[in-house]
């Protein structure tokens, strides 16, 4: 299989009633292990995302790190990441969610952003698009222009993409 052709599900595996029955979880650590597969996926990422031109892109703590480190590097633009609460050292600004159960906090070292700056949102996956629009919002309280998101996977049938005000692209998505 060729570059160009590889079908980058096969190397993505669903691992059903984790982390709890009833959930199938897209597991990336198969593609991530597989050298040209991730070289693959990081090139069609970088594609994807270079013409929104960001100065910086936002990477979504934990497995949002991992697709965005190396787009940064490769696009030559600037990284920031959004963490889970006591995790940024200095003056944070936050942003709490809602989710299924309870609710979630996201913080952001509050200089990270000069306002105006272009970013683009980095995720893994994009299931009920909750931590996508919790991140926008949280950036766009720093000032940032939020030009567009992107993830390895999106579950279309969950419907986060209605969610975004802004573009997205996905590399690989499932129907449920
Ligand atoms: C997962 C995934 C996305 C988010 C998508 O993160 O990595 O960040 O859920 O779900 P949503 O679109 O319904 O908001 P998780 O909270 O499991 O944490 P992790 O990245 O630290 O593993
Ligand atoms: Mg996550």
């Amino acid at each position: 299989m060729t570059t160009a052709t590889m079908d980058l599900k096969q190397h993505i595996r669903g691992i059903p009633d984790f982390p709890k029955p009833g959930i199938l979880f897209y597991d990336i650590s198969t593609l991530m292990r597989d050298a040209d597969a991730w070289q693959v996926a990081m090139g069609r990422m970088t594609r994807a995302v270079a013409p929104w031109a960001p100065d910086m892109l936002a990477a979504i703590e934990s497995r949002g790190f991992l697709t965005a480190a190396p787009l940064a590097s490769r696009l030559g633009c600037g990284l920031v990441m959004l963490r889970k609460p006591g995790k940024l050292p200095g003056a944070t600004v936050s942003h709490e969610y809602d989710l299924e159960y309870g609710s979630d906090t996201l913080h952001i070292q509050a200089d990270a952003i000069r306002p105006g700056q272009r970013v683009v949102v980095m995720d893994d996956l994009l299931a009920t698009g909750g931590t996508l629009a919790a991140s926008v919002a949280l950036l766009r309280k720093v000032g940032a222009n939020v030009v567009g998101a992107a993830t390895l996977i999106e579950i279309r049938a969950l419907g986060g993409r209605d969610r975004l005000d802004i573009p997205v692209e996905s590399l690989v998505s499932y129907d449920d």
